[in-house]
């Protein structure tokens, strides 16, 4: 297997060379491609310094498999190269989530969506954790909708916004007045309920992400699901407080065993020993953990929980490795193990 990682400098590309190591994922030859700024840059990978190339469209000759670890433009213009220099494409990007010929695949939930598409995008890192927690809920009860509050990590814009909120905390401890850079406003000691550009109706890019991905993830365009996403002054791992509507009766106990024995999902509701789960906990973790279930009180049939995971290993990483582990063994499999 002929490995390509797009992005593999940023947040997201260096969390998947550590899981691609941790998960001991096959790899013949791997291929670390970034932006002209990272030209001559090496990096560690199972015991050896691997150079960082600058992307262009030569780099795709050969290549299996190629992760896009980039912003959107990035990859709207270099994954059709790729796709037709041969390779199959796991896109982190939002660029082609939406168009209905690309598969919007979380393994847990819908991976038969598949099919024979070669390229494969991976949904929005909230988006993935709340459909995690929920699709065991629709299979079981039916939903009728759904409202999410998230609390999304700094790492969640990147790793240019992880040193942002590390040096801004420096600075305010010392007694400074730091300017923000990537965020809109000060991240260190405040949250703001902005995240991605603002649309006409009022609400960001990030919010209809999570609508509007949750939807055709679920296979249900009849869910109505609101959300108002805030980036918080944290590090890793998102929460998010969600408020569902089923569609059929169930108790807090029926709720909690389908939870129990749901692919991914971790419970920690033990309200009475404090135990729910938080950022720090799901850091570095690969389950969507939840707790505080209870009934909410404003639906008819309303189920409300806590949920937190960390958007860079479920939310982004170990979502499109998970998709390329079960792609490439069926076709494995198709030749006979060979
Ligand atoms: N962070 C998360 O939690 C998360 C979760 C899910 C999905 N995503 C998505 O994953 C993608 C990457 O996010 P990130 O957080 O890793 O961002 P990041 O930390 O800012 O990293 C961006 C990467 O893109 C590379 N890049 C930028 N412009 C390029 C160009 N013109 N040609 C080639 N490479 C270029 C950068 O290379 P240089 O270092 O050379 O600039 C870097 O490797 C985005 O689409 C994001 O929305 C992020």
């Amino acid at each position: 297997m002929r490995v390509a990682v797009v992005g593999a400098t940023g947040a997201v590309g260096r969390e998947l060379l550590l899981i691609l190591q941790q998960r001991d994922f096959k790899l013949d030859d791997l291929r670390l491609l970034a932006s002209e700024r990272s030209s001559g840059m090496k990096i560690p990978f199972g015991g050896v310094e691997l150079p960082v190339e600058t992307l262009d469209e030569k780099r795709f000759d050969g290549v299996d498999l190629a992760f896009f670890c980039v912003e959107a433009d990035v990859s709207k213009r270099f994954v059709p190269v790729a796709l037709e220099r041969g390779a199959f494409v796991i896109d982190k990007s939002s660029a082609f989530r939406l168009k209905p010929e690309v598969p919007l695949i979380v393994p847990e939930v819908n991976l038969d969506s598949i099919g024979k598409s070669r390229l494969v995008a991976n949904p929005n890192c909230s988006t993935i954790i709340l459909v995690v927690a929920v699709a065991p809920l629709l299979r079981k009860f039916g939903i009728r909708r759904i409202v999410v509050c998230t609390y999304q990590a700094a790492s969640g814009a990147g790793s240019a916004a992880m040193s942002e909120l590390k040096s801004q905390t420096e600075e305010v401890l010392k007694g400074g007045e730091p300017k923000p850079v990537v965020f809109p406003h000060p991240i260190a000691f405040n949250l703001f309920p902005h995240i991605d550009s603002f649309l006409e109706n009022g609400y960001t890019k990030e919010e209809m992400k999570m609508v509007d991905e949750t939807k055709k993830i679920l296979g249900d365009k009849r869910i109505l699901i609101s959300s108002t996403c805030v980036r918080v002054p944290v590090f890793r791992a998102h929460s998010e407080a969600v408020h569902i509507e089923l569609k059929q009766e169930a108790s807090v106990e029926e709720v909690r065993a389908v939870l129990e024995k749901a692919e991914g999902v971790s419970l920690m509701d033990k309200v009475e020993e404090n135990l729910y789960p938080t950022p720090l906990f799901a850091s570095g973790k690969d389950k969507v953990f939840v707790g505080r279930i209870r009934r909410d009180l404003a639906f008819k049939n309303g189920i409300a929980m806590w949920v937190v995971s960390d958007q860079l290993r479920k939310g982004a990483v170990l979502n499109a490795i998970q998709i390329a582990e079960r792609v490439f063994n069926k076709k494995k499999k198709q030749r006979g193990g060979k």
